[in-house]
């Protein structure tokens, strides 16, 4: 079943979307008629997409500054989303933590598996009776390639993806026939903004520009994948690459060389 059509009272939300990839799902859902739920910390820069998106298109948006590695602060959104229409949820904030874990901030570490995990959880659960009872929905979840393999130092982060991933792909089979969709976003590196040459990281760095993608472009082909009710998106030749080799070379062996490689992120 393709996308719900939008409405004046159903919402899309959007979380992560004061910037890249969420800002640009957000951007995409507003060019399609579809009024927002947006949700992140930085309410400043939501505050003038939403003022962008609604002078752009007519819709609606409303501002949600949540921390959403905070359980209390997630509760009051999980209870506000469990009343609403929401016709489209889009999981989408995360963050990654590179080098070795014994030398990471534990608390930082938590909040990592809280954002990427349990709140991904969380706020499936809180929309999902919702969009059962209607018989339509769709569900975006954003993993990672990073999600199908072990990854020594990005252990936390790959873990957390893996999660994503799994949940994703699960949760999609258990819905079959109810017209909830469900698309897990697999990316592999997505240029959210061109950096600075002094800001550089080494996959800048190593990966040449022709392989990188853009967020808008991701955004596009998630929602059309979602609409399509496909299992995994994965954009872009290196993500794809990325996926299969992951897919058929032992664990044993992918392990080492892309912790390697993920030692000269961790500095
Ligand atoms: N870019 C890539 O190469 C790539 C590849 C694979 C997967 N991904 C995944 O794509 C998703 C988006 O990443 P991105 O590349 O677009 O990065 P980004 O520009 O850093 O966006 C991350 C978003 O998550 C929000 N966020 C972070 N911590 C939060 C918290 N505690 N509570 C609520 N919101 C929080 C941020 O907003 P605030 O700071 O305002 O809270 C921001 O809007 C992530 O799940 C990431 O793992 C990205």
């Amino acid at each position: 079943m393709a996308l719900p059509t939008p409405t004046p009272e159903a919402r899309a939300v959007v979380t992560g979307a004061s910037s890249g990839i969420g800002e640009a799902l957000a951007t995409e859902l507003a060019a399609r008629g579809h009024s927002l739920i947006v949700v992140a910390r930085r309410t400043d820069l939501m505050e003038a997409l939403a003022a962008k998106l609604t002078a752009a298109h007519g819709v609606q948006v409303e501002v949600r500054g949540v921390d959403l590695s905070d359980r209390a602060a997630r509760q009051i959104l999980l209870d506000e989303l469990a009343e609403r229409h929401i016709s489209i949820l889009c999981n989408n904030a995360g963050i990654a933590t590179f080098g070795p874990i014994a030398q990471l901030d534990p608390a930082y570490e938590r909040a990592q598996v809280e954002l990427n995990a349990v709140a991904v959880h969380d706020l499936t659960l809180a929309v999902l009776p919702g969009m059962i009872a209607r018989g339509i929905g769709g569900i975006l979840i954003t993993g990672s390639a990073a999600g199908n393999s072990p990854v020594p130092n990005n252990a936390t982060y790959a873990a957390t993806k893996a999660f994503a991933n799994t949940f994703a792909e699960s949760l999609r089979g258990e819905l079959r026939g109810t017209g909830v969709n469900v698309t897990l976003l697999a990316p592999g590196p997505v240029r959210t903004e061109d950096p600075k040459p002094e800001d550089m990281s080494i996959v800048d760095k190593m990966v040449p520009d022709f392989f990188w993608i853009s967020s808008e472009y991701t955004a596009k082909l998630s929602l059309d994948a979602l609409g399509a009710n496909k299992m995994r998106v994965v954009p872009g030749i290196l993500g794809k690459t990325m996926s299969v080799a992951n897919g058929y070379t032992p664990r044993a062996i992918v392990a080492p060389i892309v912790g390697s490689f993920y030692k000269k992120l961790g500095g």
